[in-house]
């Protein structure tokens, strides 16, 4: 079964949370920016992985991201947006039969996340969730990630592959 695990970053925390969520499903699967996650590899996907961090205790708008463009603030570094948000990715995502699974970087305190969000944008699209929503954690505003995440990512990876097994959907392997 292929799969691909996409993801909106603007730091690089989820993106290296993708990679190992990649990692831990198999060779079959690949992680991907909302920029290369097109229609042509959503159709042949029978797992879509999707994750995205939270800012301002939500998924990134729009605004949001204008903004810190605009206003860098304290940030290491520039945010990356030179891929779409993972909001513009889901209004777009082509109906589908595949499995799908969601999660987020945040701090550990967040009392609202973006996991959820995407979930139920994947579910819209005809992608019916296998398992929980997951949540990575970041030390600080821009990361780095906690200890122990990556690993725990590949271990989600591999738990979201075999469950998928256990129930697989009609779309060819
Ligand atoms: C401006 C800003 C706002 C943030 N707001 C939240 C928030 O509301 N809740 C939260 O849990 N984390 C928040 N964070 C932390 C990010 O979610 C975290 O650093 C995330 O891993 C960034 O992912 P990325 O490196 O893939 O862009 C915020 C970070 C920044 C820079």
């Amino acid at each position: 079964m292929k799969a691909i695990v996409v993801y909106e970053s603007l730091w690089g925390n989820t993106a290296a949370v993708a990679k190992a969520i990649a990692e831990g499903i198999g060779p079959d699967a690949r992680a991907l920016s909302t920029a290369e996650a097109s229609p042509a590899a959503v159709a042949e996907a029978g797992l879509i992985v999707a994750g995205a961090p939270v800012i301002a205790f939500s998924l990134p708008s729009e605004k949001v991201r204008q903004d810190l463009r605009a206003n860098p603030g304290k940030a290491p570094a520039p945010p990356d947006l030179s891929h779409p948000s993972m909001r513009s990715w889901l209004a777009g995502l082509p109906r589908g039969s595949g499995r799908s699974a969601a999660f987020e970087t945040r701090i550990w305190w967040s009392p609202r996340g973006s996991a959820g969000q995407i979930i139920r944008g994947l579910k819209r699209a005809g992608y019916l969730p296998v398992g929980k929503v997951q949540r990575f954690i970041v030390k600080g505003a821009y990361g780095p990630l906690r200890e122990g995440e990556l690993e725990r990512a590949r271990l989600w990876g591999a738990g979201l592959s075999q469950a998928v097994k256990r129930q697989p959907t009609s779309r060819p392997e």
